[in-house]
């Protein structure tokens, strides 16, 4: 059967490998960086001339299909999926290791038909990794094939998980208790790389059993979602049952044990991560 979606996934690998390159070539640049809902989220003008590459040659391209891309979407704006073929798109995703030169920072391009994700192109641009998953082929990096780790002990595990923005006192406590439970099993160790993107393609590649994170958006998520279910991994809520895209939670794991295990376990408050603007800009 002709696959109906791989010049979409050829022209995604593509276009990430060229962001890539621009990415990499702004770091040795003045990154032009600018403040969006506080003082620590940040977005640069590389961000920006990224996304715009991608829109543009999509609708060249494709030009009956969608596109969700995280610097396109209006502030305060809901954040709408529809049947129609869509190019889900985060042009960097770990804009503060980017600004920092902390190098884990990703291109992540997925793409969705009727509301399911087919494939997903991750590109670990600094560290020159290039992860890819279409639905029902595999995962890979770099052309190899890559797999979720075969561990079922939470206590033998590495949990990733972020922190997001919110600076605000009460808020902090509240994301520091709702991982307490996790942290007393005891897990080997908590991780979080920066990039939502890069800690599911660690999942996807068996160095880390789970990544959870309540704050997230579709373009963090939509790409490594297809990498780590077809590495053999598990997208879940963080109260359990299936992800849902939309919802703005994730909790990505390498098998239903480790995941139902962390659900058991975490505190979830729904006011957790908001990314409220509480660092008012100066
Ligand atoms: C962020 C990163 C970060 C995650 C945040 C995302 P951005 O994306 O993925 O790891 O914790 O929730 O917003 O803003 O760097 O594209
Ligand atoms: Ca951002
Ligand atoms: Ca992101
Ligand atoms: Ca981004």
């Amino acid at each position: 059967m002709p696959d109906l979606w791989q010049d979409a996934m050829d022209h995604a690998v593509t276009l990430a490998r060229k962001a890539g390159e621009i990415v990499k070539d702004a770091l040795q640049n003045d990154l032009k960086i600018m403040c969006k809902s506080s003082s620590v989220d940040l977005v640069t003008k590389t961000d920006q001339n990224v996304e715009q590459l991608i829109i543009t040659s999509v609708n060249e391209k494709f030009p009956e299909h969608s596109f969700i891309g995280e610097e396109s979407v209006a502030a305060g704006e809901p954040c709408v999926l529809t049947e129609n073929p869509t190019w889900i798109v985060d042009p960097v995703d770990g804009t503060t290791n980017f600004v920092h030169g902390y190098p884990f920072v990703a291109i992540s391009i997925g793409f969705a038909v009727n509301k399911m994700l087919e494939f997903g192109v991750v590109y670990s641009c600094i560290e020159d990794k290039m992860y890819t998953a279409q639905k029902g082929k595999g995962a890979f990096c770099n052309g190899q094939p890559v797999q979720v780790s075969d561990q079922k002990e939470i206590n033998q595990s590495i949990i990733a998980t972020e922190f997001g923005s919110n600076r605000d006192p009460d808020a902090v406590d509240k994301i520091f208790s709702s991982m307490r439970k996790i942290l007393c099993l005891p897990v080997h160790g908590i991780r979080g790389v920066g990039s939502a993107a890069i800690n599911m393609c660690l999942v996807a590649s068996g160095c880390v059993e789970a990544y959870y994170e309540i704050g997230i958006h579709c373009w963090d998520v939509a790409a490594a979602a297809v990498i780590v279910s077809e590495a053999g991994g598990v997208l879940m809520d963080v109260e359990g049952g299936p992800m849902d895209l939309m919802s703005r939670r994730v909790l990505a794991a390498n098998n239903n044990i480790i995941g139902e295990r962390i659900v058991k376990e975490i505190e979830v408050f729904s006011a957790v991560r908001d990314d409220a603007p509480v660092n008012p800009i100066k």
